[in-house]
């Protein structure tokens, strides 16, 4: 990690790293940004069952892309508009999974999230991968959000704290499969994306290794 670091744990097993790229770290991971929508365009999900588009716009890089769409949530090979399979997770990211999370093989998806400014996602959690053992690294880019944590019951507490660009946050260990979400996304509030909104990227391993 390249940023001043301040490391806060909001729940046992979530650590957020705020600071955590700096803006150099920031560009240059921008930059494979750019490549990958390049060849593996943002598209807009659906969700299962009723078929209602998502706010925010996604795509994906690694063996494995996240998908939603009317039949439900998936990972598979490639991307659903294209059918090209994703293109690579960039270096940069693996060695940010190696650095932060220790597990013993790379993530096999990083889903790219984009958020314009009137994007959200509702409380979910992340468990659709058989690797549970492996935390959920996030990444931000861009504008300021606030993220929505909750516990392992969707009726359970929730609490909630700003994401800046350049921060990393950790989901594992007891709250692997906490609840969670983006509540909204503050406009003009980072100078990194030239039109504005906000990026996330969220690494996971899927298979056991
Ligand atoms: C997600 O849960 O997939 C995204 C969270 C975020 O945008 O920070
Ligand atoms: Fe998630």
């Amino acid at each position: 990690m390249t940023g001043f670091c301040n490391k806060l744990t909001p729940a046992p097993g979530v650590d957020l790293h705020s600071g955590a790229l700096d803006t150099t770290a920031q560009r240059r991971l921008l930059d494979d940004i750019r490549e990958i929508t390049g060849q593996a365009p943002l598209y807009n999900p659906t969700m299962p069952r009723t078929g209602k588009p998502w706010t925010v716009r996604m795509t994906s890089c690694g063996p494995q892309g996240w998908v939603s769409d009317r039949s439900g949530y998936r990972y598979q090979p490639n991307h659903p508009e294209t059918g090209n399979p994703w293109p690579a997770i960039p270096q940069m990211l693996l060695d940010l999974w190696d650095e932060t999370t220790g597990y013993p093989a790379p993530p096999e998806c990083c889903l790219v999230n984009f958020y314009a400014d009137n994007a959200r996602m509702g409380l979910h959690r992340d468990e659709d991968e058989e690797a549970l053992d492996a935390p959920v690294l996030s990444i931000s880019l861009g504008d300021t959000a606030t993220f929505r944590l909750g516990g392992l019951e969707r009726k359970g507490k929730t609490q909630s704290f700003k994401l800046h660009s350049g921060d990393v946050l950790l989901i594992g260990g007891d709250n692997r499969l906490a609840y969670h979400g983006i509540d909204r996304v503050f406009p003009n509030t980072s100078t990194l994306l030239k039109d504005g909104g906000r990026i996330n990227l969220t690494l996971r391993r899927v298979t056991k290794p």
